[in-house]
């Protein structure tokens, strides 16, 4: 039996280990090498891709694609797109939707994993709909998740919901790693047995869980899963592509993968991790196992992020306090899965009500938008106490968000005239407006700043 592997070095953990800050030029020269290494496909391609190469990388995101796509040309690319909400945390009108998916198929992506955060498929649906309108793949993802509100029939009867959307495949997106072996067997048999499209798994190894639990999914007849190439594998990363890859090989499974050219891409990427580690942006943190993720189910990226924001008030002794508080504040929302964005929204509350000292003293914005139904449904019910002091009398949004919004992007593009020079800029300033317009206008000038940037990285290298 073939079991189909995804490499995640160029998106997932490259994002859970070093917050997306691995440039192009760092793996530009085994791009060929991945491309026939036997993978099934290659993530290299989100929401934190964007904001990265746009805020930090002075990298065109669309850019970067195709420059991957000349180069990859067996193997299909793959990206995860967050639904109706495309790349970053807010919703967008359908047209922005639509003509986010055909630039996106334009420029190279093969493979669409979509998904929503709270599993409201309502977000999904148009952009599964543009994807199989544009002949690509369409992945649609089932959050997992923890709850006393979620079970085996609930997550079956979200495995229907979405093969009767036109789905070619579905993933169970384990952002937290929590996913227990036994709990991966009997999930994966209770999809097999509601759904006929093939059954994807992605996890983390953040508890240490991860190599088990994609042995026993396969077991249960799971056609493919997530990796990381060793060197940036493990942690909050995933499990590693070699040990997947052997242990597969030995149980008599068909794997694809060219076991020397796994070791060339291994030799490639280690030195790169060693430049991360002495530059300080590969904390140890992140690279060993966390066992208490299976209490408090904190994704990689979220408890990451969550440890840089306590670093930057100078709090990081109320990291337990605050990873302590995350249950209660999910349970208030009406257990949503901790997945972008709700894992940002609600670890940056959990932090406000610990370093307050009183909770819901402040509430953002977004936790405000949520409890509005802003984005979507809440899986269970929610604190009502807290939506009458948050909303203050105002009526929840019923409908689906995405209705109540007016056409975008030919509006936008005509505000924007000359400094967007193509369509795909027009869809990046709409995803990330500032970002986006200081990258158009260093561009202008020329790049000055990557000029120095990489005159400094050089420097840097040559210490
Ligand atoms: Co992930």
């Amino acid at each position: 039996m073939k079991v189909n592997f995804t490499e995640t070095v160029l998106r997932d953990a490259n994002q859970s280990l070093i917050a997306t800050r691995m440039p192009f030029s760092d793996f530009e020269g085994i791009l060929e090498t991945l491309d026939n290494a036997g993978y099934y496909s290659l993530e290299c391609w989100g929401g934190a891709t964007f904001d990265s190469c746009l805020r930090y990388l002075n990298e065109d995101p669309w850019q970067r694609l195709r420059k991957i796509k000349a180069k990859v040309k067996k193997t299909k690319l793959q990206m995860l797109l967050r639904g109706q909400n495309l790349l970053g945390y807010k919703h967008y009108p359908d047209d922005v939707v639509r003509r986010f998916v055909e630039l996106s198929v334009k420029n190279g992506i093969d493979i669409f994993r979509i998904f929503d955060a709270l599993n409201d498929f309502r977000n999904i649906e148009v952009a599964v709909d543009e994807v199989l309108k544009q002949g690509a793949h369409a992945q649609g993802c089932i959050c997992y998740t923890t709850s006393p509100i979620h079970n085996l029939e609930k997550y079956a009867q979200l495995g229907k919901e979405l093969e009767a959307l036109g789905v070619h495949s579905i993933c169970v997106k384990d952002m937290a790693g929590i996913l227990g072996p036994q709990e991966a067997y009997d999930l994966i048999k209770a999809l097999k047995e509601s759904v006929s499209v093939p059954v994807f798994l992605h996890t983390h190894s953040t508890t240490g869980l991860g190599p088990i639990t994609y042995v026993k999914a396969i077991e249960a007849g799971c056609d493919g899963i997530d990796t990381a190439i060793s060197a940036f594998s493990g942690g909050t990363s995933q499990p590693a592509t070699e040990t997947l890859n052997y242990t597969l090989k030995q149980m008599g499974y068909d794997t694809g993968l060219k076991d020397d050219m796994l070791k060339q891409i291994n030799d490639y990427f280690k030195p790169i991790k060693s430049k991360y580690i002495s530059n300080g942006q590969l904390d140890a943190f992140v690279m060993g196992t966390e066992t208490d993720a299976l209490t408090y189910q904190i994704p990689g990226g979220m408890l990451s992020n969550l440890i840089a924001q306590l670093k930057a008030q100078n709090a990081i002794n109320k990291l337990e306090e605050v990873l302590a508080e995350v249950p209660n504040v999910r349970k208030d929302l009406g257990y949503p899965p901790l997945v972008t964005p709700m894992s940002q929204m609600v670890g940056v509350q959990a932090a406000a009500n610990v370093l307050a000292g009183q909770r819901y003293k402040n509430v953002s914005k977004e936790i405000k938008a949520y409890l509005r139904g802003e984005y979507g449904r809440a899986p269970g019910p929610v604190n009502q106490e807290l939506v009458e002091k948050v909303l203050n009398g105002e009526k929840p949004i019923t409908g689906r968000f995405a209705d109540t919004l007016e056409p975008a992007f030919e509006k936008t593009k005509k505000e924007l005239g000359s400094l967007a020079k193509s369509d795909e800029d027009v869809l990046s300033y709409i995803a990330f407006p500032q970002l986006a317009e200081r990258f158009f206008k260093s561009r202008e000038a020329g790049f000055e700043r990557v000029v120095a940037y990489s005159i400094s990285v050089k420097q840097e290298e040559a210490k």
